[in-house]
């Protein structure tokens, strides 16, 4: 693998620099799928700059850029309308679409939520759900699934569990419905705020979107003016952002504030880690010597007993897996944001009102970043493998102060969902035609990911059977 940064010499001047043309087949690239769109050359180049609709756009797939722009230079660089177009209307100005000293104090509020020793207290719900979620297999008697929605569902149970306690009864099946109902149009909201059309403009799906944020927030209004009522002591994220203070004026927030941020928590905090598990199943399918190597890892790690949580910071291959699928489908494949002042980049001066995109999906597939980038390689994040490259080579949590704060969370639990239901069941592909990835905000299936799914061990207990089989094979 090659090992740092993009080298220097490759570096053009921005006036060198590809001026991708405006064009309406850009747009309808942009509406059918954003990565589409991506300048072809920045999975070859470090940087491509480009000019739409009047406004500069400059893409970074350098490492060494990238973390002079996320870290280095992030207090010049905000959101930005196109982020705020798109999630704004579900998300309001929560801790993902907040800036400036909005921004800060709503992630001071929160971050206790997230310390190591608060996460390690989560394993176990984390590791009842994929259990609950394999009984439920069970019980149906299922042999194919629509393993996103299988996974969309237990993170969902998970998020709402550790964050919310249960959640008091939330639907989730009409949440699940409600997001992707939301984030279809997705690419809509992306090309009308390029050409900076005004926010009335109607467009399709857009009605089904508002119906669905609608439905969401007002569960969740529900949620909190109970809670606001009751003398509940529940030490959750919902009592956190009821007791937060602004540490500059002392101001607590608004139930809409509160709601800002519970929508975003059990978006971003679900349906990311979902989608990424839903591809590590399908890569899993397709590499049964890795899958192998999982199992084995499992049974060696838990000696043959029920995965608990003690075990799951262990299981050191099973998480090279989970991050191997992240490079190849990050669940978040494009962040954005805008310059709101002048700035340097290296020998580059930024403009303020520059869009600036890091496409996380051209980083992680870079021909210049990694061997053979197409190929599923989990040794690719073996610790000594992991040292020799550019720490901004692979992000697909973010960079920088605005990284994602359910990194950790997201990671274990994964771990702990593979662990869980993999030792128990064999999932393998329904479809003999691969799955094409569309950006819809996040990474999904374009088609249903479905998967056949079998019981390793009949009615009696799974784990025994899983080691037989690692031996067999
Ligand atoms: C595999 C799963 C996940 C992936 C790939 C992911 C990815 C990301 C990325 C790339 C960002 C940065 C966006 C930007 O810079 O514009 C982000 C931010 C964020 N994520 Fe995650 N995320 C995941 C799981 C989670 C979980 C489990 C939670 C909560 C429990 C969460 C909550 C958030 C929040 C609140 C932010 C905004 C942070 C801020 O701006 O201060 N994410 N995530």
């Amino acid at each position: 693998m090659s090992s740092n940064a993009l080298p220097r010499r490759r570096l053009p001047s921005l006036g060198a620099l590809v001026a991708a043309p405006y064009t309406v087949r850009a747009l309808t690239a942009i509406v059918r799928n954003p990565l589409e769109a991506l300048p072809p050359e920045i999975y070859r180049e470090p940087m491509v700059a480009s000019r739409m609709a009047g406004t500069p756009r400059i893409y970074l797939a350098d490492p060494v850029l990238i973390h002079e722009a996320l870290v280095k230079n992030a207090d010049a660089l905000d959101k930005g309308e196109e982020v705020r177009r798109a999630l704004g209307p579900a998300l309001g100005k929560g801790l993902l679409t907040a800036d400036g000293a909005h921004w800060k104090w709503q992630r001071q509020s929160v971050a206790h939520a997230f310390r190591h020793e608060k996460l390690l207290a989560l394993q176990p719900a984390m590791i009842a759900a994929a259990k609950d979620t394999g009984q439920r297999w069970r019980a149906q008697g299922t042999t194919t699934v629509d393993i996103g929605h299988e996974m969309m569902r237990t993170t969902f149970d998970i998020i709402v569990e550790t964050m919310m306690t249960g959640g008091a009864g939330i639907d989730v099946g009409r949440v699940e419905q409600g997001i992707t109902d939301y984030l279809k149009p997705s690419g809509w909201t992306f090309a009308l705020s390029i050409l900076g059309a005004p926010d009335w403009i109607p467009y399709p799906g857009r009605r089904k979107a508002s119906a669905a944020v609608a439905f969401l927030r007002s569960s969740l209004h529900a949620i909190i003016a109970d809670r606001r009522q009751g003398a509940d002591q529940r030490q959750d994220l919902v009592a956190m952002l009821l007791a937060a203070a602004d540490p500059e004026t002392g101001r607590t927030m608004t139930d809409e504030e509160i709601v800002d941020n519970l929508m975003t928590f059990i978006t971003a905090g679900h349906e990311t880690t979902a989608l990424g598990l839903a591809w590590t199943f399908h890569l899993l399918a397709l590499h049964p010597a890795i899958e192998t190597r999982v199992l084995k890892e499992i049974a060696t790690v838990t000696g043959g007993q029920a995965v608990a949580a003690e075990h799951v910071a262990k299981l050191a291959f099973t998480r090279q897996v989970f991050s191997e699928a992240m490079r190849l489908y990050p669940p978040a494949p494009i962040i954005t944001r805008t310059a709101i002042r002048d700035f340097v980049l290296r020998e580059h001066s930024i403009a303020a009102g520059t869009i600036i995109y890091v496409p996380i999906h051209a980083v992680h597939h870079h021909t210049a970043l990694w061997d053979n980038p197409e190929a599923f390689d989990p040794d690719r994040f073996a610790p000594e493998a992991s040292t020799a490259r550019h720490r901004y080579a692979y992000m697909p949590f973010g960079a920088g102060p605005r990284v994602c704060i359910g990194n950790a969370f997201a990671v274990m639990e994964a771990v702990a969902m593979l662990a869980v239901l993999l030792s128990a069941f064999k999932v393998s592909a329904a479809s003999a035609s691969p799955p094409q990835p569309i950006m819809k905000v996040t990474l999904r299936p374009k088609q249903s990911l479905v998967m056949r799914v079998e019981d390793r061990h009949g009615s009696s207990s799974c784990i025994p059977r899983a080691r037989r089989l690692v031996r067999e094979e």
